[in-house]
């Protein structure tokens, strides 16, 4: 492994998820930001990065929390994002995979959050599945930047969200055989629209495909990318890295 620090723009660090957490993240030498997803998570996100100096933290309700929110979720997050170390809203926005009978619901809540994205001037993580249309279409009436994680839509939309000011969220996905298409979107984008995830404690990249994810497997993630574009893995770390302190104003 290069010496080049290690950024994982995307993870859930939940502490029903992990026995072995403080090793976890002893693991990484670099940065996390880890996204909470409903209340329970939102308060653990909180506590970790006042524990750890390299835990940046996201606030947010997850599309498929929305039907279990009240108004105190939203007060939480709000009561919070004075502190700096709690750098963008999310993980929100719209997934219909499960479920299509609460659109309307999911639409609203994902709306409501870019307000507060909007009103606080922080950037977003956002979440879309089998919602890319509704998703953008949403997006394009609000001027704001973040992370479209762990995306699965074709290239085309991969340029429609940089034009409108996203970096495309890679994760372990892309190390997987038959991921093509994200593959391809990778060859075809510039580096300075990228941006590196895990998705932790899913999505784990290969070769630990099938155990636990966790955040410094960001490296293989990078290592795809690198071999995909053909640069030199600390030509890619150094500029995703600058993505990220970018778009989430970083203070390292
Ligand atoms: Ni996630």
């Amino acid at each position: 492994m290069g010496d080049k620090m290690l950024i994982d723009t995307h993870c859930h660090l939940d502490y029903e998820d992990y026995d072995n957490l403080d090793e976890v993240i002893k693991n990484m030498n670099g940065i996390m930001i880890v996204s909470g997803c409903n209340d329970k998570t939102n308060k653990q996100v909180i506590d970790l990065v006042s524990r750890y100096d390299n835990i940046y933290g996201t606030l947010g309700i997850h599309p498929e929390e929305v039907d279990n929110i009240t108004l105190e979720s939203f007060n939480l997050i709000e009561k919070n994002l004075n502190n700096p170390k709690i750098v963008a809203i999310g993980e929100i926005g719209l997934d219909y995979h499960f479920t299509t009978d609460n659109i309307d619901k999911q639409k609203e809540v994902f709306k409501h959050q870019l307000s507060i994205a909007s009103k606080y001037k922080l950037p977003i993580v956002v979440h879309s599945r089998d919602a890319i249309q509704d998703t953008f279409d949403i997006l394009k009436n609000y001027e704001l930047t973040g992370s479209i994680h762990s995306f699965s839509s074709s290239l085309e939309m991969a340029h429609e969200f940089i034009k409108l000011g996203y970096k495309i969220g890679v994760g372990g996905v892309v190390t997987f055989k038959n991921a093509k298409n994200i593959q391809n979107i990778v060859s075809n984008i510039d580096l300075k629209n990228i941006l590196l995830e895990t998705d932790s404690p899913y999505l784990t990249p290969e070769p630990y495909r099938g155990m636990k994810n966790q955040p410094c497997n960001v490296y293989y993630v990078a290592k795809k990318v690198s071999e995909l574009k053909n640069i030199d893995i600390d030509t890619v770390l150094s500029i995703t890295n600058n993505n990220a302190i970018q778009i989430f104003d970083l203070n390292i």
